[in-house]
């Protein structure tokens, strides 16, 4: 079961402190929003996930975090400053501006006008000024997607591990776009995480690469606990592909409001390094590139066998960081029926993303020997490192099992009063509410296991 709608949702992520709106004091400000205590370790778990599986599993990608801020002649020669719009329309009556491709019919949504002016092409990128004097003479980009930054070191990277195809560069960082209609939660914004990876490969491998990737991506979204049920896949049509797009297929997610991207997987054949590389002429390149004055790199690798000099193509696995924590918590939401006209809200993650790994809970608030017992407990399972653990010291034990239930942590640990006797405790079971009484010894063991284990749910 996944929510009914995404204001069920937001109510959850704002009552207990996964996602607030940005600067909500003050009004706000349209497609921003914060991640709060959980949703800030759902999102690093999230996060973590992808590169341990993209980096730490594989022996043939590398990882790096570069600037935001990008040199123009970056996003020029990308094609990014030419192409990377959306059409606008705005409302002769009411001033409301619209992407028109998002609109049903010919009519202003916020007032009902039909006066609308004919589109026009708004480019994407936010602009800031760099240095101390804005005369707007120098200037950067916010990065519109991390993947450029890929790019740009990509002899540094060759140069500094030696590497022969095929091989990958991954990296997780904020991007950022001036969405003309952002909107449905944390799906549109204008400020949002990318987890990219780089995937270059020899030109005549690449189709067999692309399908390799769709089949791991999907893989690994299924293991972050989404249903098979609701991903699809869309083989993108040719004239809807990005400018750079040789082919993409689109991972689809049912979200509350409806079927829509998740993750993009393109075949960029050898666009990038091509459009970013010095004399273009002499590297027989597949793709139409801009010409480039400005760089004062060759792009190419050398093939082992032969020694030829060769620009790889690139297959590019790209997902969003923020509509994956959406499709994640959607896809953990259940609300379950107890008996006795009662109900209890769960979100049942996989215990690798719970933002909360286990709570221990003195049975009776602020006895001393009943809390110190709880916080020993709480800096053993903590040493360990597997994610957060905390102590819940309300008093309340049913209300205890509902919070950290609605919160998603896999376990609960009781402590009572035959605890400082017999050095026993209580484990209790997110999904099955079963308890068991264990002793103390055996439960950093049960922990570990229960939330190693990656598809422990
Ligand atoms: N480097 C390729 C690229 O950026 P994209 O399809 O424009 O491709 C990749 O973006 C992913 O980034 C999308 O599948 C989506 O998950 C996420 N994304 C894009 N725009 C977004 C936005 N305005 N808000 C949240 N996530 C976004």
């Amino acid at each position: 079961m996944t929510a009914k709608t995404m204001e069920e949702l937001v109510a959850l992520c704002k009552r207990r402190g996964f996602i607030y709106q940005t600067n909500e004091i003050y009004g706000g400000l349209q497609g921003l929003f914060d991640y709060g205590p959980l949703g800030v370790e759902l999102k690093n778990n999230l996060k973590q996930s992808w590169w341990s599986s993209m980096v730490y599993e594989r022996d043939d990608v590398e990882g790096l975090d570069a600037s935001i801020l990008t040199n123009p002649a970056v996003l020029r020669q990308s094609g990014h400053e030419d192409t990377f719009t959306d059409p606008l329309v705005d409302c002769r009556s009411c001033n409301a501006r619209w992407r028109a491709d998002h609109l049903e019919k010919q009519e202003c949504p916020a007032c009902g006008s039909t006066d609308l002016t004919e589109p026009r092409a708004f480019n994407l990128m936010f602009k800031t000024a760099v240095g101390p004097v804005d005369d707007g003479s120098s200037f950067a980009y916010l990065r519109p997607e991390t993947a450029q930054q890929i790019f740009t070191n990509f002899k540094n990277i060759v140069d500094s591990t030696s590497r022969t195809l095929p091989f990958g560069i991954a990296q997780i960082g904020k991007a950022f776009r001036n969405e003309v209609t952002p909107r449905n939660f944390i799906f549109r914004v204008r400020e949002f995480e990318q987890m990219e990876l780089e995937f270059f490969v020899e030109e005549g491998s690449d189709e067999e690469w692309h399908e390799i990737w769709v089949e791991k991506r999907l893989a690994w979204w299924r293991d972050q606990g989404v249903s098979e049920e609701n991903l699809k896949l869309l083989y993108v049509p040719e004239e809807d592909l990005s400018h750079y797009s040789k082919a993409t297929v689109d991972i689809m997610y049912k979200f509350p409001h409806g079927l829509e991207e998740l993750e993009g997987i393109a075949n960029r054949t050898d666009f990038d390094l091509g459009s970013h590389s010095k004399n273009q002429k002499d590297l027989n390149l597949t793709a139409t590139v801009k010409e480039n004055k400005s760089s004062n790199s060759k792009l190419a690798i050398q093939k082992r066998d032969t020694g030829e000099w060769i620009v790889p193509f690139v297959i590019e696995p790209s997902a969003g960081v923020d509509r994956g924590v959406l499709a994640v918590i959607n896809e953990a939401y259940k609300v379950e029926t107890l008996g006795e006209g009662k109900e209890r809200t769960v979100l049942s993650f996989p215990a690798h993303l719970a933002p909360i790994k286990a709570a221990v809970v003195p049975l009776k608030r602020n006895n001393e020997d009943l809390v110190k017992a709880a916080h020993e407990l709480k800096d053993q399972l903590q040493s360990l490192r597997l994610g957060r653990v905390v102590v819940e010291n309300s008093g309340n034990i049913g209300k205890s099992y509902r919070r950290h239930d609605e919160v998603g942590t896999p376990m609960c640990i009781t402590i009572d009063f035959q605890t400082l006797e017999d050095g026993t405790v209580t484990l209790r079971d997110r999904d099955s509410m079963e308890q068991e009484r264990v002793h103390l010894d055996m439960v950093g063991k049960t922990f570990q296991e229960r939330i190693v284990r990656p598809d422990s749910r």
